[in-house]
């Protein structure tokens, strides 16, 4: 499929995503959405992908919904969900892993796309923050759910609530990203990183995101019992046989994603 606001690339098992509206600061728009959905959804259903990064410019990784497509709609328009919001929770049903490598402006929807992957890395440029409520709105696609989730209660409130941002130190301190690199480190270490996943096991893989993400969803008890369950799994796969034994016999492993 030709796109006409991402550019995509395969690197080595990575399917990468890169935000292409750069006259716009990468703002999310209802095709860049659809784009982004469709990408996604080809790299998950390809054996030969092991890991996904989503990445926008040295300026911005995204400086939110597309507020000039936004401005005219009616409350009609966006409760029927045709526009802004109607493909943005396609990225939770991905079953790779996806990192968002994040330098420069993520804000609103760009802040919130960025949380809805799986982690953050970032350059010493990132700039995060919720700016929805200086346009007389608030945050629509999970802002006010995963920034508390993710930072506490005090700082998605102070963000959410003052429209400030918070830099690549300041996320990293409060839990919002993984690691901070040098701005022309950024895509070495997020290309780096999802090598090193794409090289595991895919169903460990995938069972160690669903295992975590179902620690928001439940009580520590569930959450415990969901996880020994798929642990259990894993030794039905010829992956655990092989890892295992690769260990025995000091070798590294050849895992078949089986
Ligand atoms: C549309 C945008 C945009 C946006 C920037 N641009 N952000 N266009 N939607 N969200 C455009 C500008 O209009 C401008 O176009 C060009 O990108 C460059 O932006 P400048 O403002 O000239 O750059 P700069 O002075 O460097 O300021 C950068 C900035 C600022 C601080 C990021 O652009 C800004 O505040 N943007 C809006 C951020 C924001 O409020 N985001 C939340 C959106 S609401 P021209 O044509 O003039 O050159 C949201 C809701 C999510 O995200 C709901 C999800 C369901």
């Amino acid at each position: 499929m030709a796109y006409e606001t991402i550019i995509t690339e395969v690197n080595g098992k990575t399917g990468l995503i890169r935000l292409n509206r750069p006259k716009a600061l990468n703002a999310l728009n209802d095709q860049l959405m659809d784009e982004l959905g469709a990408a996604l959804g080809a790299f998950d259903s390809d054996d030969g992908i092991g890991c996904i990064v989503i990445t926008g410019s040295e300026k911005a990784f995204a400086a939110g919904a597309d507020i000039g497509a936004m401005a005219k709609f009616t409350y009609m328009d966006v409760f029927k969900g045709e526009y802004i919001t109607r493909n943005w929770e396609q990225i939770r049903r991905v079953r790779k892993p996806v990192i968002a490598a994040v330098a420069g402006y993520a804000l609103g929807g760009g802040c919130e796309l960025a949380m809805m992957c799986d982690f953050i890395i970032a350059a010493e440029t990132a700039k995060f923050g919720q700016p929805e409520i200086k346009l007389g709105t608030m945050p629509g696609a999970g802002g006010t759910q995963r920034l508390p989730r993710a930072v506490s209660k005090a700082k998605a409130m102070d963000l959410c609530l003052t429209a400030r941002m918070m830099d690549a130190a300041e996320a990293e301190r409060a839990g919002l990203v993984s690691r901070v690199v040098p701005a022309d480190k950024l895509m070495e270490e997020a290309l780096a990183a999802a090598a090193t996943i794409a090289s595991m096991s895919l169903p460990s893989v995938m069972m160690i995101k669903e295992s975590i993400n179902r620690a928001y969803e439940t009580t520590l008890a569930e959450g415990v019992q969901f996880e020994r369950r798929l642990f259990h799994s894993t030794f039905a796969t010829e992956d655990q046989k092989e890892g295992m034994a690769a260990f025995v016999e000091k070798r590294a492993p050849a895992f078949k994603n089986q």
